[in-house]
């Protein structure tokens, strides 16, 4: 099926890499138009590069610090006068940076606030009127399982991402409340084969394959996911199939935040 964003106008942030830049390409191939955002304003432009080829005019690129509250005003601006109009906005840019209590640093901790929650933040908080003005919208806010359950080493990627969840929930309820048209859902991936994991795997010296293998064993379902395990709900998310849903939080994991599989 294709077509089910036609006529939209979506900005995905962190949309250089990983699980950003497979979101943009698959809002692209099922019609909407596309502002990749990121703090590499390389990356960003390869992905927007990559849907020109397919679709000329349908991308375009800018460089975008999610923690600051002017990229954020600029990067609507552009959005603006690009297309005219915006429905869709993918939070997804993201740190994770790991150590327990004991070991982590304050100035990290603030840093992954900054970046994960923050950006949240001032994106729904600037976008709202852009939407408005585009008759309603859907908000996608990229969390991770790591909102659900705690682990020693992810203190702060965990409260920045349980902190995104019920930013969603409150700013669903604010919309609906305010009869804006506008949606706001949150996505809870387990892992996910991106540049994300690479990086994780050489901190601990480790191969890609084996980190792969490693976490997906974990996992119920046996595999970490590919990207577009969860672009399908993000494309879900964005489209009026999901008219009815609002404050949800939409966990792909593989079985992993359901129970345990007993090895007795
Ligand atoms: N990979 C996983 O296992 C996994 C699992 C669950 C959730 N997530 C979440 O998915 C999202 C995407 O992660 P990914 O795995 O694709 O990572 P990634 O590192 O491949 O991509 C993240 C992108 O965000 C950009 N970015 C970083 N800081 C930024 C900033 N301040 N402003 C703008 N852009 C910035 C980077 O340049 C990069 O292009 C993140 O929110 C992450 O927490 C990832």
């Amino acid at each position: 099926m294709h077509g089910r964003v036609e006529g939209k106008t979506a900005l995905i942030t962190g949309g250089g890499s990983g699980l950003g830049r497979e979101a943009a390409m698959h809002l692209a191939e099922e019609g909407a138009n596309i502002v990749v955002s990121d703090l590499n304003d390389d990356t960003a432009q390869a992905t927007a590069d990559e849907i020109n080829a397919q679709r000329q005019g349908a991308a375009v690129a800018a460089r975008h610090d999610v923690s600051s509250e002017e990229d954020w005003a600029d990067v609507l601006k552009t959005t603006n006068s690009q297309f005219g109009s915006l429905h869709i906005l993918v939070n997804n840019a993201g740190i994770s940076i790991h150590g327990p209590i004991e070991e982590v640093a304050f100035e990290t901790w603030k840093q992954v606030q900054e970046v994960n929650v923050d950006s949240v933040f001032w994106g729904c908080k600037l976008a709202l009127p852009y939407m408005r003005e585009s008759g309603g919208g859907s908000i996608i806010n990229i969390s991770s399982t790591a909102a659900l359950y705690a682990n020693p080493m992810t203190l702060s990627y965990g409260v920045s991402k349980a902190s995104v969840s019920y930013m969603t929930k409150s700013i669903a309820l604010h919309c609906a409340q305010q009869r804006y048209n506008i949606r706001c859902n949150s996505i809870h991936p387990t892992f996910i084969k991106t540049p994300l994991l690479e990086r994780l795997a050489d901190a601990a010296g480790r191969t890609v394959e084996d980190v792969h293998q490693s976490l997906g064993d974990v996992v119920p379902l046996g595999e970490v996911l590919e990207p577009r395990d969860v672009t399908f709900a993000v494309i879900y998310l964005a489209s009026d199939e999901s008219k009815m849903m609002t404050g949800a939080e939409l966990v792909i994991d593989g079985g992993l935040t359901a129970g345990y599989l007993p090895k007795i």
